[in-house]
Order: structure tokens, then sequence, then C-alpha cells
């Protein structure tokens, strides 16, 4: 047999014609990598890709690379939109023409499909770098993303001053409908709108709030860090802080959104330091929350607060295709 003079270059292939097995080394690079750089236990959904690829059941692509799986992303379809679910490059291989082709590779069938009109993903193992492209950029919004952290251990979790006569309660799934025309009301008009569709009507706030109570996509929805505030005169729900655990020592801030008339009152702050609050009680040692960096009053909160920015990534949204 003639030695290969030439590496071959890298190839894209269906995620069906592959078993769990020649994920493993991926996965487990990402495990660790969703462990290390963002405190996030990503084994579950590991384990969810490996047993649908197995039922060939995923669609996705993945990376070919000197015969070694180097890289690998998954799609799904909800209704008319196409999701990237997830993205994953090894970084011994890493570049942004490789992230491109995967891109692209989920980009095609999508577009292909009847019906779907919006495609969105937020890839929070790609590194935000600015100047850098969405492919297919002709159909493409592409936002900043901020990942942030803070130290349980030592946040100060002081207090603010509520300017307004409210109560706050735990999340009750008998709160969900009340939730959604709030989540619909707070980001009308709002830049993360744009970036998930779902917080533009009631129904789309009712699924979005379906997903992260139900699926452990953003880390297991945990109620006792789950807060909820009405005004104390009319009984209106006016604010939602929603908290999920990402990692056995770590939670999440899911959600957090105040009703516009009340706006800028320390609903928001109090909120948010009553759910990392139950965190730490349970045990979290941190919490983290992501936040576009173009909604700067929510950053300076979260950074007043004790949040730290830890990286940038990419939210993506393609339309018009
Ligand atoms: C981000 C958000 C939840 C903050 O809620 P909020 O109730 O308005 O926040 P607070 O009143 O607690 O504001 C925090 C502090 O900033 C101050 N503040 C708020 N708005 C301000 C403004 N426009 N100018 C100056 N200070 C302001 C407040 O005085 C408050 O200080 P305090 O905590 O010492 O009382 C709210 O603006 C919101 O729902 N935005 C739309 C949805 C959204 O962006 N969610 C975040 C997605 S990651």
């Amino acid at each position: 047999m003639a030695a290969r003079l030439q590496p071959r270059p890298p190839e894209v292939v269906d995620l069906r014609r592959l078993g769990a097995r020649d994920l493993d080394a991926l996965l487990e690079e990402e495990c660790a990598a969703w462990i290390g750089e963002l405190a996030w236990d990503f084994e579950k959904s590991a384990d969810l890709v490996r047993r649908f690829v197995d039922m060939r059941a995923l669609n996705g692509s993945a990376l070919i690379d000197d015969d070694e799986v180097a890289g690998y992303m998954y799609w799904v379809l909800e209704e008319e939109k196409g999701l990237i679910g997830d993205l994953y490059v090894r970084r011994a291989v890493r570049t942004p023409a490789l992230e491109d082709m995967l891109i692209e590779a989920a980009l095609e069938p999508i577009m292909m499909t009847p019906m779907v009109t919006r495609i969105e993903s937020q890839l929070m193992m790609i590194p935000w770098e600015r100047g850098r492209k969405a492919p297919r950029e002709e159909c493409a919004a592409l936002f900043a993303r901020n990942f942030m952290r803070i130290d349980l251990t030592r946040a100060a979790l002081g207090r603010g001053h509520v300017r307004r006569p409210i109560y706050v309660e735990k999340w009750h799934d008998h709160y969900t409908d009340d939730a959604a025309a709030l989540i619909a009301s707070a980001y009308a008009g709002h830049i993360d709108s744009r970036i998930n569709d779902q917080y533009r009507s009631p129904a789309g706030a009712r699924r979005f709030l379906h997903n992260i109570v139900q699926y452990p996509g953003c880390g297991m929805f945990f109620r006792p860090a789950s807060c909820v505030a009405f005004d104390a005169a009319t009984g209106r729900m006016v604010g939602a802080s929603l908290a999920s655990i990402v990692a056995p020592d770590t939670g999440h801030i899911t959600q957090i959104c105040v009703s516009p008339a009340v706006r800028g009152t320390g609903i928001g702050h109090e909120l948010l330091r009553q759910s990392l609050a139950a965190l730490r009680e349970m045990g979290c040692r941190g919490a983290s929350l992501t936040v576009t960096a173009a909604n700067e009053d929510a950053v300076k909160l979260y950074e007043r607060v004790g949040f730290r920015i830890v990286r940038q990534f990419p939210a993506y949204v393609w339309e018009g295709f």
C-alpha cells in the first residue's frame, strides 16, 4: 500500500454513520471542558447524545480528521425553528474554520426543511471573537453573550433596599401562566427576544418555562432557589428569578426578569439575592448565569452582586433564508 504523502483534509460526515463509541474520546474531552471551564456537569447531556447516536436518531454531523472524530454538532427542530443544540471541536485541532464547517453542515439541511423559518444557536464552547463572521452571513445575526460566575463562598449577598411593597414566594408550577405573561412583557422590544423568539409571546414563554422546568438542558430546575415576586397591593406577579443545578456544587440562574412598570426599585436585586442565598444554603459553592453583553444594566447589576465574566460566546440567529 502506498504511504499517504498528503494529510487528508478534515471531512464532515453524517452523525448517523457513527456509533456512540466513536464519540467517546471527544465527549470525554468535552465533559472535562464544561466542568473545568464553566463548572457545568455535561455528563448527562453527553449520555443523551450517546444514546441518540446509537439509535441513529440524532440529526448532526461529525468532523473526521486523521481517522479520528475531531468534532461534532447536532441539531433539532422545534416547530418552525431549527436549533443547533451543541457543537464541540477538540482543542488540539480547533479553528474557527472547522467550527464553521460544522455550523454550515447544520444550516444546509435545516434551511431545506419545509416550514422552518428560523434557526437559533447559543454555543457556549465557541469563544466569542470580535470580527468573526457567522456562516451564511447574509441571513445571520450574531450577538455576544457573557458567561458570568459568582463565588458563593465569598459573596456578601447583602440585602438591598426594595422600594415597592412586594412579597416573594418560591416557584410553584401553577405560576406558569403568570410567569409566561411576565416574561413576554419584560422582553418586549428587548435584545434577548431577537435571540430567543420564545420571549416574544406568552405562548412562547410558556414553552420556554416548560423546557427549563421539565428538561435538563440548562441543569435540573431547582424550586427552592426559584423565586417569584408579587405586588403586595394587587397580588400581580412582578418579577421572577429561576434557578437550576448544573453540577453538584453549582447553581445557575436560568431566568431573571422584572415587570417594566416596577424596574429600578430593587426587585431584581432582591430576587437574585434570594435565589443565590438559597443555592448557597443548599451547598452550592458557586453559581453562573448568561447575559447578552449589550444588556448593560443587567450586567452591571450582576457585577455589583459579585458575578464576574468568565467568557464570552456567540448567539446566532438565521432568518429570511
Ligand atoms: C435586569 C432586571 C431583571 C433588573 O431588575 P430591576 O428590578 O430593574 O433591578 P433593580 O431595581 O434591583 O436594580 C438593581 C439596582 O440597579 C439600580 N438601577 C436599576 N435601574 C437603574 C437605572 N436605570 N439607573 C440607575 N440605577 C438603576 C437600582 O437602583 C438597583 O439598586 P439597588 O439594588 O441598590 O436597589 C430588569 O431590568 C429586567 O427585567 N430586564 C429585562 C429582562 C432582562 O434583561 N433580564 C436579564 C436577562 S439576563
